[in-house]
């Protein structure tokens, strides 16, 4: 983790005094400030309420910040015109908590959408989305539709949905939370592969056996403030 501060698209998003508050109530996020070079590797920890998704949230502009900066591929996202949000918006993949996948469409066709908005060919797309399907486990169930899914195979076809067009970003909220821990550290090894390529990583988790496992930098929360992260237990 990076807390110096710089200017320009050298960091793929960087937090300035960032705050957060619901309605009339506290803040939930705190002087946030940080900043996430290309290409690293990060875990988001912290106790339950600690802030984790709310500072997702902020990170995918599916919140606005209260106070502070936050930049995202060097742009001011406050300042950012409304008609360039949605390409902005596409460089980032995301593992929602809840999935939000299309009840109504194949797990295939809910993985293929980010390469369809993007207009890669049929032929592509019939080749790659398998490919992925398969390697989360699902090669059965590329026709099923989300609601014969189990949660663990709604967060997999999720998770192929936020890496399938390598994003620069990729934010995931407890993306392991459904899973054994096999597959668990199978999905970690899948985030890591796209993290060679190229693609900037945040996982909220929970999961101390992964925190031990893979030794990333970690950002860590407590009471809406990022602190120093604790040792792990047992470390
Ligand atoms: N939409 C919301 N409206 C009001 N309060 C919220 C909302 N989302 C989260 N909070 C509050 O913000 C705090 C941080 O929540 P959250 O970001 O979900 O933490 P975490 O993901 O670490 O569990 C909690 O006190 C939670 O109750
Ligand atoms: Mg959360």
């Amino acid at each position: 983790m990076s807390r110096k501060l710089s200017t320009g698209p050298e960091h793929v998003i960087r937090f300035e005094s960032v705050g957060l508050r619901y309605g009339q109530r506290p803040e939930v996020l705190e002087d946030i400030t940080f900043a996430l070079k290309p290409g690293s590797f990060h875990f988001l920890t912290g106790a339950s309420g600690a802030g984790k998704s709310s500072l997702l949230r902020l990170m995918y502009l599916g919140q606005r910040p209260t106070r502070g900066l936050v930049t995202l591929f060097g742009q001011d996202v406050a300042t950012v015109p409304r008609d360039k949000l949605p390409a902005l918006r596409r460089r980032v993949g995301v593992v929602f908590q809840d999935f939000h996948l299309l009840d109504h469409m194949s797990a295939m066709d809910n993985v293929a959408l980010p390469l369809r908005v993007s207009g890669v060919s049929e032929a592509e797309i019939k080749k790659h989305v398998p490919e992925l399907l398969s390697w989360v486990g699902l090669a059965d169930h590329l026709n099923a539709k989300p609601p014969v899914l189990s949660g663990g195979q709604k967060q997999r076809v999720a998770i192929a949905r936020a890496v399938i067009a390598r994003p620069d970003l990729l934010l995931a909220d407890e993306p392991t939370g459904n899973v054994d821990d096999s597959l668990a550290t199978r999905l970690i090894y899948l985030f890591e592969e796209l993290n060679k390529l190229g693609t900037t990583v945040v996982i909220a988790t929970h999961n101390e056996g992964l925190l031990r496992n893979f030794p990333h930098s970690r950002l860590h929360l407590e009471r809406g403030r990022l602190i120093d992260p604790p040792p792990l237990k047992g470390a």
